[in-house]
Order: C-alpha cells, then sequence, then structure tokens
C-alpha cells in the first residue's frame, strides 16, 4: 500500500495498479500503460493562491526557489530537497509580441510567446530533466539513457554530467540538427547513431534499459512530466495570475501536451485557478499522427478507456508501408508518439484542437519570430503557424489570448535557418548580399 503523499498510478482505468515512487518503472508492469503520479494533496501544504509561490522570488540566493521548476514545489512534491537537482532551470521568459500579433492578424497585447529557448541546455526540455534527474537520484541510478531527436539527448548528457550519472543517447542517423549533436557529443554523452529514425531508437531504448536496468529518461518516464508542468504555472504567472484562453504547442512526442493538461487539472482541482484554457497542439504534416488519429479517427480519452484497435491499427499500417516521417521541423518527426493516451486526456481537459501544418508555413513562421522576436527552432515555430491557420478558421479568435510555446532556441538548427534565406525558400527570406571590397560599392547597397 502507497503511504507517501506521491505516487505512481496507471492511467488505465481497468487495472488502475498503484506503485510508490521508489520505483523506476517508467511503464505499468501488470498492463504495459502509461503511469501518472498522483498526489495525496491533503498531505501537502499547497499555498492557498498560485500568487504565494512569487514571495520565492525574494529567496533567489535559495537555489530551489532559484530554479524556475522548484519554485513550485509543492505542485509536484514527490521526493525531498536532498534529492532535488538543478542547474538553474526554468528562468524564461513570456514575451507579448505586437509585432507578430499584427502581421498575423491579431489585436495589440493578445499574442505572447513563452520562450524555453533560455533554459540552460536551450529548450524546454530541461523543466523535465530537473525532475526526472531528481528521481533518478532518490532511486540511486547511477547510468541512464534516453532516444532524442536532439533535444532531450542534449538535456540529459548536461544534466547527467552535472550530477555525476553516466548517460547514453541514441539518435536516429542524420536525423538531428547540428546544434544538438553538437551539446551531446560537448557533454560527454556516448551517443549511439542507429540506422533508423527516432520511433526505432525509442522501441531499442526501452529494451536497452530494461536488459541493463539503466534509467529512461524519455517523456515516458512520468517525473519528467511533472517537471514539464512548471511551463504552464510561469505563463500564468507572467500573466499576473490570468489565465489565456488558448496555450499553443508543437506535438511530437506529446509530453508537452501531456503535462500541460495535467498541470491545468489538478490547479482547478485544488481550487488555485477558475478557468481552464483550451489548448492547440500543431503536428508538421509529415509527421502527423495525432492530427489523423484525432480528426480522421475520431479517437478519444473516453475516461481512460481508449479505443486502442484504432491506434494499433494505424500503427500496424506505418509498418506495413514501411512509413518514416519527414519533416523540417526534425524535433517532432515522431509517427508513434509514446505519450499518446495521456495528451488524448489532455485535449478532453483542455477542450483542445489539433491540426498540422507543412513544412513551408513552418519555417516562414520561424522567420517571422525570428524577424520580430526571439528566435526559435522549426519545432517551435510550427505553433505560430498553426495559430494562423485557427485564426483563418475562425477557431481562435482575434482578441483572445494566446501563448505560444517556443519550445527550443534558434541557435539548435542553423542550417535550416541558413537555407531559408540563402535559397530564398519564404516570403522573410534574407539573404546575405555579396561585395567587393570597395568602400563606394558597399555605400550603395546600404538600404
Ligand atoms: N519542440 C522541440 C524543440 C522538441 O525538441 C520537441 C521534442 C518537441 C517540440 C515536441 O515535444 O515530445 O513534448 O510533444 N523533442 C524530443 C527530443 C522528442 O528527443 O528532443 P513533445
Amino acid at each position: 500500500m502507497v503511504k507517501e503523499a506521491a505516487y505512481q498510478k496507471c492511467i488505465n482505468p481497468k487495472c488502475g495498479a498503484q506503485f510508490d515512487t521508489g520505483q523506476s518503472i517508467f511503464k505499468c508492469p501488470n498492463c504495459g500503460d502509461l503511469l501518472d503520479i498522483l498526489y495525496d494533496w491533503d498531505k501537502i501544504e499547497v499555498p492557498a493562491k498560485m500568487s504565494d509561490f512569487a514571495k520565492r522570488w525574494a529567496g533567489r540566493d535559495n537555489r530551489l526557489d532559484f530554479s524556475g521548476v522548484w519554485r513550485f514545489r509543492e505542485l509536484l512534491n514527490f521526493c525531498d530537497d536532498k534529492h532535488k537537482v538543478s542547474v538553474g532551470e526554468g528562468q524564461t521568459i513570456l514575451q507579448c509580441n505586437d509585432f507578430i500579433a499584427k502581421e498575423i492578424g491579431m489585436k495589440n497585447g493578445c499574442l505572447h510567446l513563452q520562450y524555453e529557448g533560455m533554459n540552460p541546455s536551450g529548450s524546454f526540455k530541461d523543466n523535465g530533466m530537473t525532475a526526472a534527474f531528481s528521481h533518478a537520484k532518490k532511486v540511486g541510478a547511477i547510468s541512464c539513457a534516453c532516444a532524442s531527436t536532439g533535444n532531450t539527448s542534449a538535456a540529459v548528457a548536461l544534466y547527467a554530467h552535472s550530477v555525476g550519472i553516466k548517460c547514453t543517447v541514441f539518435i536516429g542517423s542524420g536525423r538531428i540538427a547540428f546544434g544538438k549533436l553538437s551539446q551531446a557529443m560537448d557533454y560527454g554523452a556516448q551517443t549511439i547513431q542507429i540506422r533508423g529514425d527516432f520511433d526505432d531508437c525509442m522501441r531499442q531504448v526501452q529494451d536497452v534499459c530494461t536488459e541493463l536496468g539503466l534509467y529512461l529518461l524519455n517523456s515516458l518516464n512520468p517525473f519528467r512530466l511533472e517537471g514539464q508542468k512548471t511551463i504552464m504555472y510561469r505563463i500564468i504567472e507572467a500573466m499576473q495570475w490570468n489565465i489565456p484562453d488558448w496555450i499553443v504547442v508543437p506535438g511530437g512526442n506529446l509530453g508537452n501536451s501531456s503535462s500541460f493538461g495535467k498541470a491545468f487539472m489538478e490547479l482547478k482541482q485544488l481550487g488555485l485557478i477558475n478557468k481552464i484554457p483550451r489548448l492547440a497542439i500543431i503536428n508538421a504534416s509529415g509527421a502527423d499522427t495525432l492530427d489523423y488519429l484525432v480528426n480522421k479517427k475520431n479517437l478519444k480519452w473516453n475516461k481512460g478507456y481508449v479505443d486502442n484497435s484504432i491506434i494499433d491499427d494505424f500503427y500496424a499500417e506505418l509498418t506495413a508501408k514501411k512509413f518514416s516521417p519527414h519533416t523540417c521541423a526534425s524535433a517532432i518527426e515522431i509517427s508513434r508518439p509514446v505519450n499518446l493516451k495521456k495528451c488524448l486526456r489532455a485535449i478532453d481537459v483542455c477542450n483542445g484542437v489539433v491540426i498540422s501544418v507543412p513544412d513551408n508555413e513552418i519555417v516562414d513562421a520561424k522567420a517571422l519570430i525570428g524577424k520580430y522576436g526571439l528566435g526559435c527552432e522549426p519545432a517551435s515555430a510550427a505553433t505560430v503557424a498553426g495559430l494562423k491557420h485557427l485564426l483563418a478558421d475562425g477557431v481562435i479568435s482575434t482578441d483572445e489570448t494566446v501563448a505560444c510555446v517556443l519550445t527550443g532556441h534558434a541557435l539548435k538548427d542553423p542550417n535550416v535557418t541558413v537555407n531559408y534565406h540563402k535559397e530564398r525558400q519564404g516570403c522573410y527570406s534574407n539573404p546575405p548580399v555579396e561585395v567587393d571590397n570597395d568602400l563606394q560599392k558597399i555605400i550603395s547597397l546600404i538600404k
């Protein structure tokens, strides 16, 4: 029987098995479904209102108050402070951007960009890694692994060595942006390139971790998703504890969308918020499993009784066709998202919508964000590309408040950026001009 305030529980209502947080299992040992971290809130001193968390800003010499994740620690209360690791994650900002709002036809003050590129490893992953590595410390892990389209491996490599855990990362050959590959190598991860795509790596890493007893750091790990909830807390904190009408997020392995749904579900249950924002999840057209299953196959959460046959049939089709996803947004080039079911729950909780956007629109949106905003990598720009469609279709109104989660830094994938500009691929292309080493000729070029 579970005695701690936090425990793990299988999301499948037919199973519902519970486990304490001292175990590292990552999938229900009874039925193989996903696990959730649940809390007995009566045993936790949760602040009476969200704004109480802001008091921690005054104690920023305390490493846990400084962390943009652990600042909210009562809401992810699964380990003692002595196990909590931090490299200063979560110092990210919400930028209200009227330039981009104007360009896409929204009213002033409505469009916000949550820039997660400011994290130590340059992506939102650090929010999850600080939580998962704290759990790894709690269970005494000495070696860990992950599969990755790049950012997970960068974040794992950074945290692993800063907390003294060995790590191996699996990436698909030729499928990873250079900025991310350079980080994994530089941070000292053993980097294994599998001749295959992310889905192949994801399958292999689970078997490797089981066989060798390695600690798994993909978003299958429910502790990671606890850390990612704080991205939502910081958005509402930056909006003076008001809730936006919409959260827009790219969909890859569907960890973020799942964790955002859980964050709002819990805040509502705790009486800390009185409204849940709507969630828009944006797939790339070349990796649109969620869009297809939700919109074409009507796949639903259905109180946890998900129709597995719809998913199994679709995956069998992909296998038969030897389908491999393709998009320039390599971070979300995933066709078998491991958090699919939790994401269906988030869609249910947040009255969510799913769409997909083609690569040419993603790179245009990326350049638009680069020109007027903080810059981001292609997967992150899927948010603004998707938002344009949702505005055009009247799903989102021009005067609603929207927060787009920019998941990764612009420098993660310089190749896509340079090619877009140099090859004049879109309406914001801004190629460099070459000129002779001659003053007059140079001056004649300045506009
Ligand atoms: N944006 C970026 C920049 C990412 O790196 C990822 C995922 C996503 C969005 C999708 O997030 O999985 O929560 O839906 N990257 C993983 C990786 C898969 O291995 O780095 P999700």
